[in-house]
């Protein structure tokens, strides 16, 4: 980019998270008062982008954000180039590129994770500046320490944990806690060891009722006749772990056309029979144990409310090492989160990864010295 920046764009997508007002708020009060640009706040996220939607960002705006949950822009979940409109889908980019230079938007920064990195480098690809900021509860952005959201939603997901010993003790029962994190198990283990679960279930590790049985017995046998166990949205058993890759290989080697989409509508399929894993597996270890189980499903609670003060620093410090990277010109990157400090990582290397739990993380190895069990 030749130019320096006069207009620069913000937006919000994917699943909201706390801390996103942060750093709109860190990026705006440095571009503005620090550099003397001019914001614009694009309104439900890609939506808002291909509608033209938008609000001027100005100290007004910014006042006040900081300790909100959730997004003062909106978000969407909207797809850049397979953008439904009524019955059909179409690549809206040509639309967006078309809309930023009419509105002399010379740089576009999104806040967002693995589905908003996509859409960033669809539009980087078209020659858009651009610059992504990680945000998710899910902590599975590729390329960063951390993201912003995820130290929040394990705050209440720690709370949760802790509540939920009382009826676990009190009623000598098997209390499951499902626990958001997509694909990924980062939330469901850090709030697992923060709340002493006795059981945490990842997507990284798939679990066998053996297992977990076993445990639980243990601890009967100790004389704990509760038993609290935190189980990641993702975490299936190993049969379902199986029936899953399985229906994943055939898309992969499935030729393109009907083939594919068959493919795809019975990958779908096997996915919808497991949603409801968390309460099979409860009744399962009732079965097993003895013990009365119950379930309890936290869910978008986790994804409310105010940030935590760890995530405010946080996303006031990527917002605004931000606004450097756009004076400098620097774009198709992530400003990534490392250590104290922050990074630029390129988009290419982000687009389409996804950060999982290695089996031989530290925080796994410090939850099975502990004697949590891990189900498998
Ligand atoms: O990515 C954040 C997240 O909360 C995941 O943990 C969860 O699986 C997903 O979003 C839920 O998506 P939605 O908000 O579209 O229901």
């Amino acid at each position: 980019m030749g130019k320096k920046p006069r207009r620069v764009g913000i937006l919000t997508a994917g699943g909201d998270a706390p801390g996103l007002n942060a750093v709109i708020r860190g990026f705006g009060k440095t571009i503005i008062n620090h550099y003397g640009m001019e914001l614009i706040g694009f309104n439900d996220g890609i939506t808002g982008l291909v509608e033209k939607r938008y609000v001027n960002l100005d100290g007004k705006a910014l006042s006040g954000i900081l300790t909100r949950g959730g997004t003062i822009l909106g978000t969407s979940r909207d797809k850049v180039n397979r953008y439904t409109v009524g019955s059909t889908t179409k690549n809206m980019v040509p639309v967006v590129k078309e809309n930023l230079d009419e509105l002399g938007v010379d740089a576009l920064v999104l806040l967002g994770g693995g589905g908003t990195a996509k859409n960033a480098k669809q539009l980087m690809d078209a020659g858009i500046n651009v610059i992504l900021l990680p945000k998710t509860i899910d902590n599975d952005i590729w390329g960063t320490d951390t993201s912003f959201g995820f130290a929040t939603a394990m705050e209440v997901a720690t709370e949760a944990i802790d509540r939920l010993h009382s009826t676990a003790h009190s009623h000598h029962r098997i209390i499951l806690t499902e626990i958001m994190g997509h694909r990924a198990g980062w939330l469901c283990l850090g709030a697992g060891i923060a709340g002493g679960a006795d059981i945490i279930l990842l997507p990284e590790i798939p679990y066998s009722v053996e297992s977990i049985t076993a445990t639980i017995k243990k601890r009967i046998s100790h004389g704990s006749t509760f038993s609290v166990v935190a189980i990641a949205e993702g975490a299936r058993d190993t049969v379902d772990t199986a029936n899953t890759q399985a229906a994943l290989d055939l898309v992969n080697s499935a030729p393109e056309g009907d083939a594919r989409r068959a493919a795809k509508a019975h990958l779908a399929a096997v996915e919808d029979s497991q949603r409801e894993h968390t309460f099979k597996l409860a009744r399962e270890l009732e079965a097993s144990t003895g013990l009365e189980s119950r379930v309890s499903i936290l869910g978008y609670i986790q994804r409310g409310g105010t940030p935590v003060s760890e995530d405010r620093l946080l996303g006031t410090r990527l917002g605004s090492a931000t606004a450097d990277h756009v004076v400098r010109g620097e774009f198709g990157i992530l400003v990534a989160a490392r250590g104290q400090g922050t990074e630029p990582v390129p988009l290419d290397d982000v687009a389409g990864k996804l950060k999982l739990v290695p089996t031989n993380h530290h925080w796994i190895e410090t939850a099975r010295k502990i004697g949590t069990g891990l189900g498998d």
